[in-house]
C-alpha cells in the first residue's frame, strides 16, 4: 500500500530542499548536518543531476557515496526525497548514442556540455531512464529514509528528430484513425498540403513560411502525452520495488510544453517549483498564482512546493534579489494554499559549475548572513505549523484553464500577435487576489457547480464539450464573465462559422462576435462607462444580453462591448476588449459582489493577505500575509502558531497562522 501522505512520514510538514552534497567533501558534509538541524530541515532531495555519479559507465553503478548521503540523512533526522537523474545524462550516453541528442525544428542538433540534452522520444535514452530508475528503486525502495521519489527534473524538453518524427506519426495514426481524418483535422485541402502516405508527415520543423496550425497544435499534444509516458514508465519501474509515492516537480505557471491536468493526473502527489518575476506586492501576486494553480492540479488534494529560490536566480532579465522577509512570506503563501512544506533550490550554494550564482539556503557568505538567517527563521516557522498537515483549501470562484487552448496561441497566422494566453489568465488571477477571494484554476470541461463565479480569460479554442459545460453553468445559476477572442476555433484550430463564440455559449451568453478588430499596438480606446481597452476590439450584436458599456469611436461607435444576460438562473458576462487593469479589476469586484463572495477573513485592508485551511474534523486555520508597511490590528484576537501566542495585531511585512473556529 503506497503511503501517500509525505507529512505523515516527515511528522509535520516538510522544509529542505535540493541537496548536492557530491559537489563538497567530508568537512563540508559535517557542518551541512549542524546547520540542517540548525533550520530545522526534514526533507533533502537528493541525486537529481548524479546520472554520471551513480553510473559511470553504462551498466556499472557506484552506490557507496550515495549510500553514505542517505545514512548520514537518516541519523540526522532528515528524510530522502531521492531523484532519477534522467534530466542530465552522462557524457558516455551521449558519446554513445549521439542520435539520442535532441534536435531543434531549425535542424541543429545539440551537443552534450549542458544539461536536458536529449530526445525523450529517442529508444536507447528511455531504456537508459528505465534502467537507472530501477537501480535506484531497487536499491533503495524500502530505505526507511526515504519519503519520495522525485521522477526526473522539471519535463519539458522537445525534440524535433527523426525519432520525435515517428513517434510523432504513431500517435497520430492513434489520434486520428486514417490519414484523410488527419487531412481533414490540419486542413491540408489548402497550400497544396494534402498527405498521402504517413512517411510524408513531419514534426513542425523550420519552414518557409506559416507552419500548418493541426500540425503545431497536435504536435504540441504529441510531446504532452509522450513526456507523461516517459515518466509513467519510470514510476512503473520503481513500483516494482517501492511503495514510496513518487512525483516529478511540475514547472508553472507559464510551461508551454505539458498538459498540466493530465499530468497530475498520474502523481501521487503533486509538486511544483516557483521563482517568482517580480518584487513586492507583485511577486506575493505571483506566488500566489503558482500556488493556486498547483493546488488546482492536485484537485484540491495537498500538494508540495519542491523548489523555490531564497533570492537571486542567476538568469539574465530575470535577476530578482528577494526582499528581506520574503522567504518568510513567499514559503507562507504557499503554504497557505495548501502545501505541505517549503523546499528549495538548493541547500548550500555551488561553488563552481553552471548555478553557481543562484541563490542557496546557505549562501556563499556561510551561516552567517542575512539570507541563512532567514531560511532558519522559516523554518522554524513551518516547524510550528505541523498540526496543517493534511488540510486543505476550498475556494468558490475559479478560473478556467486549458493547455489545448494555450497551445492554439502558439500557431503561426493568427489573427493577431497580441493575443497571449497567460497575460489575461494571470491577470484574471491577480483582480480576484487583489479583492481578496481565494482561486481555483479548473478545465472548461470540468464540473463548475461548486463555483459561484468563473472566468474564461483566454479560451481562443474551445470544444464543444466545453461550449456545452459553460452553457449548463450559467443555465445552473453560474455566474460567468467570457474576455474577448473566445471560443473562435474548435479542438482542430477549425474557426467557428456562424459567429464566434462557439454555438451554446453564445446563445447562454446573447450575443454573437461578427467581426474581430485587433487594436494596434499604440491603440487605446475609451468605452461608454469611461473604461479603458487594448489589443483587441470585436463587432458584437446583442442577442438577447443587455449592453453595459459601448464602443465610442470609430465603425464600431455604438455598438455592445461589454455585456450582461440572464440566461436560466444564472447569468453570463462578456467583455469584448482587454480592460485596463483597474477596470478590469473594478468589474472582477462587482461581479464578486454579485456572486456573493466573501474574503477568507472578512474586515482586513488591502495588501493583506488570508487565506484559510480546513481540516477534515472541522479544525481550521487563518493565514495572513501583511504586505504593507503597516502594522495592522487583528478583527479579533486569536492563538497565534508562529508565536506560540495569542495575537492581536499583524506586524508591518509580518506573517500569523490563527487557529480558527
Ligand atoms: C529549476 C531547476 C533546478 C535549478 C533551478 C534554478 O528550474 O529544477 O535544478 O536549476 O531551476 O532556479
Amino acid at each position: 500500500m503506497t503511503a501517500r501522505r509525505i507529512t505523515d512520514r516527515l511528522g509535520g510538514l516538510a522544509f529542505g530542499g535540493d541537496y548536492n552534497p557530491e559537489q563538497w567533501d567530508e568537512p563540508v558534509w559535517k557542518e551541512d548536518d549542524e546547520l540542517m538541524r540548525r533550520a530545522r530541515v526534514n526533507l533533502a532531495t537528493l541525486g537529481v543531476f548524479s546520472w554520471a555519479l551513480l553510473e559511470p559507465e553504462q551498466g556499472r553503478y557506484d552506490f557507496s557515496w550515495l549510500d553514505a548521503h542517505i545514512e548520514r540523512l537518516h541519523a540526522n533526522g532528515v528524510a530522502v526525497d531521492l531523484a532519477t537523474p534522467t534530466a542530465s545524462p552522462p557524457p558516455w550516453f551521449t558519446l554513445a548514442h549521439p542520435e539520442a541528442l535532441a534536435v531543434r525544428a531549425d535542424g541543429t542538433r545539440l551537443v552534450h556540455g549542458s544539461r536536458d540534452t536529449y530526445c525523450l522520444a529517442a529508444p536507447a535514452y528511455r531504456s537508459a531512464a528505465r534502467r537507472i530508475a530501477s537501480a535506484l528503486a531497487e536499491r533503495y525502495g524500502d530505505h526507511p529514509a526515504l519519503a519520495l521519489w522525485h521522477v526526473h527534473n522539471e519535463y519539458g524538453t522537445l525534440c524535433w528528430c527523426d525519432h520525435a518524427a515517428a513517434a510523432f506519426r504513431v500517435w497520430l495514426r492513434a489520434r486520428h484513425g486514417s490519414l484523410d481524418a488527419l487531412n481533414e483535422a490540419w486542413g491540408t485541402a489548402f497550400w497544396s498540403q494534402r498527405y498521402s502516405s504517413w512517411e510524408q508527415v513531419l514534426p513542425p520543423r523550420a519552414t518557409q513560411w506559416h507552419k500548418n496550425p493541426g500540425q503545431t497544435l497536435d504536435f504540441h499534444r504529441f510531446w504532452a502525452d509522450e513526456i507523461i509516458a516517459a515518466y509513467c514508465e519510470q514510476r512503473a519501474a520503481i513500483r516494482e520495488h517501492s511503495d514510496r509515492p513518487v512525483t516529478t516537480n511540475l514547472m508553472l505557471p507559464y510551461c508551454l510544453r505539458l498538459n498540466l491536468w493530465a499530468f497530475a493526473r498520474e502523481l501521487d502527489v503533486v509538486t511544483s517549483d516557483q521563482y517568482p518575476d517580480a518584487n513586492g506586492l507583485d511577486g506575493a501576486a505571483h506566488v500566489a498564482f503558482y500556488a493556486d494553480r498547483s493546488r488546482s492540479l492536485a484537485d484540491g488534494r495537498p500538494w508540495l512546493l519542491m523548489e523555490q529560490g531564497t533570492s537571486t536566480v542567476y538568469d539574465g532579465d530575470q535577476v530578482i534579489g528577494k526582499e528581506p522577509g520574503d522567504v518568510l512570506r513567499h514559503s507562507l503563501g504557499h503554504i497557505a494554499r495548501g502545501s505541505e512544506g517549503a523546499l528549495f533550490f538548493q541547500w548550500r550554494q555551488s561553488r563552481a559549475g553552471a548555478e553557481t550564482w543562484h541563490s542557496a539556503m546557505l549562501p556563499h557568505a556561510g551561516p552567517d548572513s542575512r539570507i541563512f538567517r532567514e531560511v532558519t527563521q522559516t523554518g522554524e516557522a513551518v516547524a510550528a505549523l505541523g498540526e496543517l498537515a493534511g488540510s486543505t483549501v476550498t475556494a468558490s470562484v475559479a478560473v478556467l484553464d486549458d493547455p489545448d487552448a494555450m497551445w492554439a496561441l502558439e500557431v503561426d497566422g493568427l489573427p493577431s500577435s497580441r493575443l497571449d494566453y497567460h497575460a489575461p489568465l494571470a491577470g484574471a488571477h491577480r483582480a480576484l487576489w487583489d479583492a481578496g477571494a481565494t482561486v481555483d484554476f479548473t478545465h472548461p470541461e470540468h464540473d463548475l457547480s461548486r463555483y459561484r463565479l468563473v472566468i474564461a480569460p483566454s479560451l481562443f479554442l474551445m470544444s464543444d464539450k466545453g461550449a456545452e459545460n459553460l452553457r449548463r453553468y450559467i443555465a445552473g445559476g453560474g455566474t460567468l464573465l467570457v474576455q474577448h477572442a473566445t471560443g473562435y476555433v474548435d479542438e482542430r484550430m477549425h474557426a467557428r462559422l456562424g459567429g464566434y463564440p462557439a454555438g451554446p455559449l453564445r446563445e447562454a451568453l446573447g450575443i454573437r462576435v461578427e467581426e474581430h478588430r485587433p487594436l494596434r499596438t499604440d491603440e487605446r480606446i475609451t468605452l461608454s462607462d469611461g473604461s479603458h481597452g487594448t489589443v483587441w476590439s470585436e463587432s458584437l450584436r446583442a442577442e438577447g444580453a443587455e449592453t453595459l458599456a459601448a464602443y465610442t469611436h470609430g465603425m464600431l461607435a455604438g455598438s455592445p462591448a461589454l455585456t450582461r444576460h440572464r440566461f436560466g438562473t444564472g447569468q453570463g458576462w462578456y467583455v469584448s476588449t482587454r480592460l485596463d487593469e483597474a477596470d478590469y479589476g473594478a468589474l472582477v469586484g462587482h461581479l464578486l459582489k454579485e456572486a456573493g463572495v466573501e474574503p477568507d477573513v472578512p474586515g482586513l485592508p488591502a495588501g493583506v493577505e488570508a487565506v484559510t485551511r480546513h481540516a477534515a474534523d472541522g479544525r481550521r486555520w487563518h493565514v495572513l500575509i501583511n504586505h504593507t508597511e503597516d502594522a495592522v490590528p487583528l478583527p479579533e484576537p486569536a492563538h497565534e502558531l508562529l508565536t506560540g501566542t495569542t495575537a492581536h495585531e499583524l506586524p508591518p511585512g509580518g506573517c500569523a497562522v490563527l487557529r480558527g473556529h
